[in-house]
């Protein structure tokens, strides 16, 4: 049965926090100001492997994300690859995963025999002290060693989110091009977003339009007629292989093709990024409770119906209580 809302947006894609703990403390996530929100509720494998069963077989989702705070900070994470992996064999679907790249390092030969798909890699900036600055730890150079290893492992279609933020690093972005152009690697830029407790400073926002003027000043970017995806606006570089993209969730939302649903570190169903706390229904409580699969079903199903159309508007975004990314997953 397919996920169907009531805006007749079919659900297939399904984004699983997999721990609200992460090894950084980037500024527009998780600064170090932000309260202590970890639940000390979270999912075991088994639990995330039931649920990743339901949202495969009773729904069709045909793509599950893994995400955090940073999914390889989750102690049992290589046991949990396992897991899905056996799911993957029996039911077919895209396994990725999004993470800050900095405690992958030898693990990726064993999660692509494990059947990890895609990587996308948080990098913020090119400069190692101004990485530092931004998340806290003196790590770039982990990062860019990992994304050398997934793609000598094989790994395709790797991309890169860098969070563009006013005068923290958007002086970068002719450097963060030359970078796609050198390394043929997909540079994801996307608006700084509010979250509680990201201490959001709204001076910081910089919308792709205006990314997108400042670029066509210095490069030539035409729209990528494959561009496959409507959350990412694909651009290529006139005379280079390099494809560079725009994701605009502030400036030009993509909520009319919404097709994802997430799941937060401590099993609550979220039918958005922005949705409001009373919406969110708590699976691993069913879980806990011993429901059977087809009242957890019935439950997702009657859940979407609450789904808005689209998220509100950014003045109401910084509002919001009890929405931090950090156990979102972005
Ligand atoms: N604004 C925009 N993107 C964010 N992410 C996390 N917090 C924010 C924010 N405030 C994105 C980062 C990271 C992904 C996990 O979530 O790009 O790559």
């Amino acid at each position: 049965m397919k996920l169907i809302d009531k805006y007749n947006r079919a659900h297939s894609y399904l984004r699983l926090s997999v721990t609200g703990n992460c090894n950084l403390n980037c500024i527009y996530c998780n600064p170090l100001t932000s309260d202590e929100l970890i639940s000390k509720h979270s999912l075991s494998n088994q639990e995330i492997i039931r649920l990743a069963r339901i949202f495969v077989t009773l729904f069709e989702f045909s793509k599950i994300r893994l995400t955090g705070g940073e999914p390889f900070a989750r102690k049992n994470i290589i046991e949990l690859f396992e897991e899905l992996s056996i799911l993957k064999k029996e039911f077919p679907f895209e396994l990725a995963v999004t993470t800050n790249g900095t405690l992958l390092n030898g693990k990726l030969k064993k999660l692509k025999e494990l059947g990890l798909d895609r990587l996308n890699f948080s990098l913020d900036s090119l400069i190692p002290e101004r990485y530092a600055q931004i998340t806290g730890k003196n790590v770039q150079s982990k990062v860019l060693h990992t994304i050398d290893e997934a793609e000598s492992e094989g790994f395709l279609n790797t991309k890169i989110n860098t969070v563009v933020i006013r005068n923290v690093n958007d002086d970068e972005i002719p450097d963060f091009i030359e970078y796609s152009i050198k390394t043929g690697r997909n540079i994801r830029f996307i608006e700084y977003m509010p979250f509680s407790n990201n201490g959001y400073d709204k001076d910081g926002f910089i919308s792709s339009k205006e990314l997108l003027n400042t670029i066509n000043k210095s490069y030539k970017l035409t729209p990528d007629e494959l561009d496959a995806g409507f959350v990412a606006k694909d651009y290529l570089i006139k005379n280079t292989n390099a494809r560079i993209s725009f994701i605009s969730p502030i400036s030009d939302h993509f909520c009319g093709l919404c097709n994802r649903l997430r799941i937060t570190a401590d099993g609550k169903l979220k039918l958005c990024l922005f949705s409001p706390h009373k919406t969110e229904i708590d699976l691993l409580n069913f879980i806990r409770n011993g429901f059977p699969d087809e009242q957890i079903k019935d439950s997702i199903s009657n859940a979407l119906l609450e789904k808005d159309f689209a998220h509100p508007e950014i003045d109401d975004l910084i509002q919001l209580k009890n929405n931090d990314i950090i156990s979102l997953g972005g």
